[in-house]
């Protein structure tokens, strides 16, 4: 079968992987150099593992995974700049007025950004922005900043590298819903004032049988808007252990979140959260589940595998 990359090269999506950097050696590498062309750092880049001490900087694993996609003709996804989780400590222990924050937050962005001028594709410039009940989350960033913090990240990363792609990153915001639609709103008025804004990533952390059926139309109104779509994390998880008709339902629904994208010009590809359950989140997040990536624990395909190939 052809790898999963050249399927999506002819269909003009991109198929992407999280990537843990110590691993990329042995088997791991293989599948993830052979299969995929597009790459995002599952931690690497986040705050807290970048800037663990203040001004003090470790882009060891970051630097790995950004030369082995270069090696292997891959993409890049930054991930991520502002968030509300792994953050370091001194960042979210400290106690800081507005224009502090701001600087900081600048420094942050001018830094990581302008680390990696012109050899990333996109970044997540700000993760997970919202409540579910589309309401503001509640971060140290907007508490301190407000609301327009997100403007701001945006500008300061365009000027960092005008070449990456910016991207607002969220999870539940697969299918038309509240949370979603707060999105929406957010990109259409961040278009009208002129913010740079390119993308909106659809993180699609799913559960078996619940892939949101208004995904498509989802996708196609944020396309509408004149952004660009990103799968950014997909992963399928069930409860632990997985049957064969688990393991069935699971394919049927990553081939339709496949579908969504590729019915959809401005989705540009699918990327999942670990592409082999030994390299996944799932099992320390949500204890019980697990088995939610396309390629077993001993890195055979499983079904789901050949359901991405065949909507691909
Ligand atoms: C997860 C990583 O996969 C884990 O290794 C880490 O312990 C916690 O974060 N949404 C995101 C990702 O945007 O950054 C998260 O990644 C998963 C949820």
């Amino acid at each position: 079968d052809a790898p999963l990359r050249d399927l999506a090269d002819a269909k003009g999506k991109v198929m992407g992987t999280a990537v843990t950097g110590s691993k990329l050696t042995g088997t791991y590498g293989e599948i993830a150099g052979r299969e995929f062309n597009w790459l995002t750092p599952g931690n690497a880049m986040k705050w807290g593992s970048v800037e663990p001490s203040r001004g003090s900087y470790n882009w060891a694993e970051a630097d790995q995974i950004v030369n082995f996609a270069e090696a292997h003709d891959q993409q890049v996804r930054g991930h991520t700049l502002l968030w509300h989780q792994q953050n370091p400590g001194w960042l979210t222990n400290g106690s800081w007025t507005r224009d502090q924050l701001s600087a900081i937050v600048q420094d942050h962005i001018a830094t990581e950004v302008g680390r990696y001028k012109g050899r990333l594709a996109a970044w997540d410039v700000v993760n997970e922005p919202f409540n579910e009940d589309g309401t503001y989350r509640p971060t140290l960033f907007h508490t301190t900043l407000g609301q327009d913090y997100i403007a701001q990240a945006l500008t300061w990363a365009r000027a960092a590298d005008p070449s990456a792609e910016l991207y607002i990153n969220d999870y539940n915001v697969e299918g038309v819903n509240a949370k979603s639609t707060a999105l929406y709103n957010l990109v259409k008025s961040l278009k009208e004032r002129g913010v740079p804004i390119d993308g909106v990533g659809l993180q699609a952390h799913l559960i078996v049988g619940q892939v949101p059926s208004t995904m498509q139309q989802n996708i196609q109104r944020f396309a509408d808007l004149g952004v660009d779509v990103a799968i950014t994390e997909l992963d399928i998880r069930m409860q632990l252990p997985a049957t064969q008709a688990k393991l069935a339902q699971q394919a049927a629904d990553y081939k339709a979140v496949m579908n969504a994208c590729v019915a959809v010009a401005r989705c540009t590809g699918v990327t999942v959260w670990g592409f082999t359950d030994s390299d996944s989140w799932i099992p320390d997040t949500f204890p019980g589940q697990g088995a939610a990536t396309p390629y077993d624990e001993n890195y055979a395909p499983k079904p789901a595998y050949h359901a991405i190939a065949e909507a691909l």
